[in-house]
């Protein structure tokens, strides 16, 4: 099933005045368009209906390198104010897939333990889905409302550190995952600005840190909405992220021509005066004659392990003619080739004491770069939390994922984003209109409430906290987190097995 309206085909663009962006709709994605709301983007045609549905840019897409910039401008320049947009740059528009994901329940990754092999998380009991099913059976009320939350949990500083469980995350799944008095699933996924690796070996990691099962069909990462631009380029660049694991990433999307810095490295060592280029990395890229060959966009899918030299790659490449390394487009604005990133967080708290630099800090540097060389501000397309795509990207994952648990897809009407992050999870959640709550595991060390970007349904020690608030003020004070199996079990509590008690 599609996971957008038909209604949401055809719509126009609409410039987004209210900060609700829940009622913004998407934008037609077949027939030439691309009015943009920011009145920079040439329209570029676009080759019969695809399976992708394009959604309005929330943030500008003109570079936000300015306010850091002292004296670097050449906007003076005669002309320079004037110019436009890229003609193949997205600009005002972030394309997602609209189609129903693949299901893969094969893809359930389950933590060490569950010898039951069933994504339920319950150790292996075989009256125990049977047992539940009754207690729902006579428990109406809850169960409706059980269904109807639904939870979106940010991972870095919430139910995790890197490799380093957050303890309260694993209890918090524990529950969703059934471990509550109605032996129900509660609906949850996934939204991390994490990059850098395929879903699954990213879903392998968590699973087996949180010691809970994790489905593919729940899990967003930053980059995971960019598969829909495997529709609209066939030779990309990628950028980011450890060896060669972003290649990975592309081929799974459907990129058909992949290239990332090191086969140009290998191909031309003089692109990058200060690379080492040892021969491990040599005999690992795939070098050709890229003087040959147009690069139609770029995607930097992770952080940058080496700045020196993807930004000059970069570089070279929004200034050629129309991706072709080596030459140098006589106009760099029209022949520029869109730039894409997964995600825009400046910093990103790990085992360090202080916040390290993620890709935010690349993307500024490059922007403050190119309006040094060029004069103009780089336009450019930034996926991830807050940016309304990703999250109207999680609304057709979450439908997707009732229809798995519960066989019914739709959207839960109370949906509670969990998140460590003001600038990007809670202001994303709270102009999306779901609950937010903040927690204190992470990036977030504040006072009562972030003063810029309040969650609205509050702050909280932790994930377990938020969890089990939400979960009484939508099934009861007096709801139970545990599943007590000699309260319904009539064999081991002695009882009649005709008559299964329920209290
Ligand atoms: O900022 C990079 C990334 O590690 C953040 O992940 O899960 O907090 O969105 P997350
Ligand atoms: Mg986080």
């Amino acid at each position: 099933m599609p996971s957008f309206d038909d209604s949401d085909f055809g719509a126009p663009i609409q410039p987004i005045i209210s900060k609700d962006l829940s009622r913004v709709k998407t934008t037609e994605s077949n027939g030439e368009r691309r009015g943009s709301t920011l009145g920079i983007s040439l329209p570029i045609p676009i080759e019969g209906r695809r399976d992708s549905v394009e959604v309005p840019a929330t943030r500008s897409s003109i570079a936000d390198a300015s306010p850091y910039m002292h004296q670097l401008s050449m906007d003076d320049r005669p002309g320079a104010k004037d110019r436009r947009g890229s003609r193949n740059s997205f600009g005002a528009s972030l394309p997602i897939p609209k189609s129903k994901r693949q299901s893969r329940l094969s893809s359930v990754a389950y933590s060490s333990g569950n010898v039951s092999g069933r994504p339920s998380g319950f150790p292996s009991q075989p009256t125990r889905e049977i047992l539940a099913s009754q207690v729902q059976d006579m428990a109406g009320e809850k169960v409706t409302a059980a269904k109807d939350m639904a939870f979106v949990f940010d991972i870095d500083g919430v139910l995790v550190h890197g490799d380093r469980l957050i303890p309260e995350g694993q209890r918090a799944l524990e529950i969703l995952n059934g471990d509550n008095e109605l032996g129900i699933k509660v609906p949850h996924i996934f939204l991390t600005n994490g990059s850098g690796k395929p879903e699954q070996a990213r879903i392998d990691q968590l699973s087996k840190i949180l010691h809970q099962p994790i489905s593919m069909e729940q899990f967003i990462q930053s980059h995971t909405p960019m598969r829909a631009l495997s529709e609209y380029y066939s030779t990309v660049l990628v950028v980011g992220g450890e060896g060669y694991r972003c290649r990975e990433v592309a081929e799974e999307y459907g990129f058909k021509d992949i290239v990332v810095p090191n086969d140009i490295v290998a191909w031309d060592p003089t692109i990058a005066p200060y690379r080492v280029f040892t021969d491990a990395e040599r005999s690992t890229s795939n070098p050709r004659d890229f003087s040959q060959i147009n690069i139609e966009a770029i995607m930097v899918f992770s952080d940058s392990r080496d700045y020196a030299t993807d930004m000059q790659i970069i570089m070279d490449l929004l200034r050629s003619e129309n991706g072709r390394l080596h030459t140098v487009a006589k106009d760099p604005i029209s022949q520029r080739i869109p730039i894409y990133f997964s995600q825009g967080d400046l910093l990103c708290p790990t085992e360090h004491p202080n916040p390290r630099m993620s890709q935010g800090a690349f993307r500024i540097g490059l922007e403050a770069m190119y309006k040094a060389l060029t004069g103009v501000d780089l336009e450019r397309v930034v996926y991830g939390k807050p940016e309304l795509a990703t999250y109207k990207y999680a609304d057709s994952v979450l439908e997707n994922w009732m229809d798995i648990i519960h066989n019914d897809e739709r959207l839960p009407k109370n949906i509670y984003m969990v998140g460590d992050n003001p600038g990007s999870d809670i202001v994303g959640g709270n102009s999306y209109g779901w609950n937010t709550c903040l927690v204190r595991t992470g990036v977030f060390q504040g006072g009562e409430n972030d003063g810029e970007n309040p969650a609205n349904f509050g702050v909280f020690a932790n994930v377990l906290e938020a969890v089990k608030t939400a979960m009484k003020k939508e099934l009861g004070q007096d709801f139970d987190f545990d599943w007590d199996d000699e309260r319904v079990n009539p064999l081991r509590a002695g009882k009649d097995v005709s008559a299964v008690a329920v209290e």
